[in-house]
């Protein structure tokens, strides 16, 4: 968290205090903007930093900046190619650049190459360690390197993107949330005022913020879109609420969609596809109970899966879009550049991997509210 909230500030607001970001407004692509800095603030943060002696602390944050943006730009390669991949449908020439990408991203993120790194995360070298010590081969644990950035660096960058553009889309939402976040800043006594350093955001300012929390819950049901697979172990039956009742053999895979069935649903989430900042959050700050037919609902959001294999990585993801969300509405105004701009449609053929990214770009301004 700590390593996280510094790498978000080496990122963002690095010239804060030089004094050369002046408030004027700078217009940027929003998806890009925040995929490229949540992503690089998160693999930073896992997979370490470059290493450096003393005075060179500058040298070694200016080369994390090039790195990790070069390392970006080879990940959105990648992940555009992904769910055509996945399908096994491309065409050749594109099917050589996934295999290209595919190496860089072994020899990059190698475990040879990480013992040069400073700050490795825990996560990280302790996922190695359990698989070295089971005798897997050197090769195929750069293979869940890779495995591992896929899994944990997919999904965060959109889902804050979405997150950001709702708030800008809808007035009460953002000045609910900054209210909030102002609110925590001060209480904690870390107010952003004209000239002062970034803002330094603790765990526990982050767990001061139900209705932040809400809106990230919310912006999470709209958008995260997995299929869960479960493969069926014994023979068995499955009665759903409606009273249908599937019969279930020992080898079958079962296929769960939740993003339709839960999320979606408007007998548990009234108007689903509106974007409610509030809507999992009760008035005194505590969390909101979900019913169906009177039965209160365990799961009436799924975005991190269920059960054996629910992402390990909810916390940590759900701490980095905030951290993300808290400084941007703590040190920028933010506005979209077409008042009247349209929410992008989804691009459907990610529909099953996760958070889903929009079609096109929308084009963002901010500056520095000090
Ligand atoms: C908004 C961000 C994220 C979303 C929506 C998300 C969602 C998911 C989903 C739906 C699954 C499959 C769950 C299942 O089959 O039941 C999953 C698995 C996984 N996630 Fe995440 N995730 C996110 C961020 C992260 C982060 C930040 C990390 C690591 C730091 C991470 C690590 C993993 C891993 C390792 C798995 C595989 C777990 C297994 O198969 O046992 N995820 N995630």
């Amino acid at each position: 968290m700590q390593a996280t909230m510094e790498n978000f500030q080496k990122l963002m607001l690095f010239n804060l205090s030089s004094g050369e970001e002046k408030r004027v407004w700078q217009e940027d692509s929003l998806f890009h903007y925040c995929y490229n800095i949540v992503f690089r603030a998160g693999y930073l943060a896992l997979y370490g930093t470059e290493p450096h002696q003393g005075a060179d602390k500058e040298k070694a944050n200016e080369q994390d900046r090039i790195h990790s943006n070069q390392v970006f730009h080879e990940f959105r390669k990648y992940d555009r190619l992904f769910p055509r991949l996945a399908y096994a449908v491309l065409p050749p020439k594109d099917k050589m650049e996934a295999e290209r990408l595919k190496r860089l991203f072994w020899s990059i993120l190698s475990v040879k190459k990480s013992w040069r790194k400073d700050n490795i995360s825990g996560w990280i070298s302790d996922q190695n360690q359990l698989l070295a010590e089971n005798g897997v081969p050197e090769y195929m644990r750069d293979r869940f390197m890779f495995m591992l950035l896929w899994a944990s660096q997919g999904n965060t960058g959109p889902t804050a993107f979405w997150l950001l553009f709702y708030l800008m889309k809808h007035p009460e939402a953002m000045k609910a949330v900054r209210e909030e976040v102002d609110k925590v800043s001060r209480e904690n006594g870390q107010e952003v005022k004209p000239g002062s350093p970034p803002i330094n955001i603790t765990r526990e300012m982050l767990n001061q913020t139900p209705i932040l929390d809400s809106a990230v819950e919310e912006t999470l049901r709209l958008v995260a879109a997995p299929i869960l697979v479960r493969a069926v172990l014994q023979d068995t039956s499955l009665k759903t609420s409606s009273g249908t009742e599937y019969t279930l053999r020992k080898g079958d895979r079962v296929a769960l969609f939740p993003h339709i069935s839960v999320q979606m649903n408007p007998e548990i989430h009234p108007e689903p596809h509106e974007f409610r900042y509030d809507r999992f959050v009760n008035p005194d700050g505590t969390k909101k109970d979900f019913y169906k037919n009177g039965k209160k609902l365990k799961y009436f959001n799924m975005p991190w899966g269920a059960g054996v294999s629910i992402c390990p990585g909810r916390f940590f993801a759900t701490a980095e879009i905030k951290l993300f969300v808290f400084l941007m509405l703590s040190h920028y105004d933010l506005e979209l550049v077409n008042r009247e701009e349209e929410i992008p449609a989804i691009d459907i053929s990610r529909w099953g991997f996760g958070t889903m990214q929009p079609v096109r770009d929308v084009r963002f301004r901010y500056r520095l509210r000090f």
